[in-house]
């Protein structure tokens, strides 16, 4: 007698719960794409054609580009003033949440110039977030340097394990000629003035170069082995579609660049320097994990900067994905290193 009526209720709910699990998709779907912070540009959502990083991809080390503006022209720049976009503060430290969950252990800003944006406040606050909330092993910054001033160190110093200082030249005029300058400032009376401050509020201190037909001939060490740094990035001038090259670009770097045969002389005059860390083309292109202004990663595999969909909107695990990260590549060239300045042991 009961059959015919069990049977009947085992068919509702069945029913029933097809219906429920499409409609919660629906929501999550439409949850995922309207979700975010300010109104999106139209491209931030483009669904790139590839996915290819490896799945479970962990975004140990980020770079995150938060602005693209800059007040200095280097004719090589590879990240450009394409929009002057910056997400809100607290839209931000949501993402920087989101990673932080995901695994990250350091994070890095860079832009354009991160000290630009509310004269570096803003950037103090995402650093100080990173140390006291998420409690990062490792939060630096890479900057121009001619924006940052004293009180920022008093302020924020203690919470920044390492600032690096992008610096070419030693000469004057070549950085005049390669637009690292902000009119007639000197910028490597600035370097040193920052170098002095590091020392001062305990932060470990780098140096970045793009090894470019301007300087390649330069012999650096004397400076070098003065200034002292933690590390000294040595960069072989990159090309980006986009960026610095094409039609698109705002930047033709063309003139820049070097061959490998030169990068490579270069490294040779600067054997006898410890501390240098070189980055030809091959090693840098792929083996970083970028973060856009839209908190989007930049995939250059194909030698553009091609952006994945938001981590606001899609989440880490999604958006990474589209990174193009070489996992491997980020390992060989030594991208895990002593990051925290405490493990450093440095003499202050
Ligand atoms: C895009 S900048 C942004 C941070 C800051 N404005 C600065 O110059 O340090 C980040 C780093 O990329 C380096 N860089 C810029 N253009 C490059 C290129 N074409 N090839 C290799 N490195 C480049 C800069 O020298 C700097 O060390
Ligand atoms: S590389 Fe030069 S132009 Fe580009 S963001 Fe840095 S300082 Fe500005």
């Amino acid at each position: 007698m009961d059959s015919p009526r069990v049977l009947l209720q085992l068919c509702l709910s069945t029913i029933l719960s097809i219906f429920t699990k499409v409609f919660s998709n629906v929501g999550s779907w439409y949850g995922g794409a309207c979700r975010g912070p300010n109104p999106p540009p139209s491209d931030r959502n483009i669904q790139p054609q590839k996915p290819a990083g490896e799945a479970g991809t962990t975004p140990t080390s980020v770079n995150y580009h938060f602005t693209r503006k800059c007040n200095y022209k280097c004719g090589f720049c590879f990240h450009t003033a394409k929009t002057s976009f910056v997400l809100p503060l607290e839209e931000a430290k949501r993402g920087l949440r989101l990673l932080k969950e995901a695994g990250m252990e350091k994070i890095n800003f860079s832009g354009g110039e991160p000290f630009l944006h509310e004269r570096g406040d803003f950037l103090g606050k995402m650093v100080q977030f990173c140390k006291v909330e998420l409690q990062l092993p490792s939060v630096s910054i890479v900057s121009n340097g001619s924006m940052i001033r004293e009180n920022w160190f008093q302020k924020y110093g203690e919470f920044l394990d390492i600032l690096a200082i992008s610096c070419d030249s030693f000469d004057e005029e070549t950085n005049q000629m390669i637009g690292r300058t902000q009119g007639k400032k000197s910028h490597i009376e600035n370097l040193y003035k920052i170098r002095g401050w590091c020392q001062q509020y305990k932060v470990a201190f780098k140096i970045n170069s793009v090894i470019n037909s301007f300087n390649v001939h330069e012999d650096m060490t004397e400076h070098i082995n003065e200034l002292n740094p933690v590390r000294w990035k040595v960069f072989q001038c990159l090309l980006i579609d986009g960026e610095n090259a094409g039609e698109a670009a705002l930047r033709e770097a063309e003139k820049f660049v070097i061959s490998d045969q030169q990068f490579q002389e270069f490294l040779d005059t600067h054997r006898a320097v410890s501390c240098l860390v070189p980055e030809s083309n091959e090693k840098m292109r792929n083996s970083y994990l970028i973060l856009d202004e839209y908190m989007r990663f930049l995939d250059c595999r194909e030698g553009r900067k091609d952006p994945s969909r938001s981590i606001l909107d899609v989440g880490v695990k999604d958006a990474i994905s589209f990174s193009g990260f070489d996992e491997k590549m980020f390992l060989k060239r030594g991208g895990k290193y002593v990051w925290s300045k405490a493990d450093m042991k440095l003499e202050w």
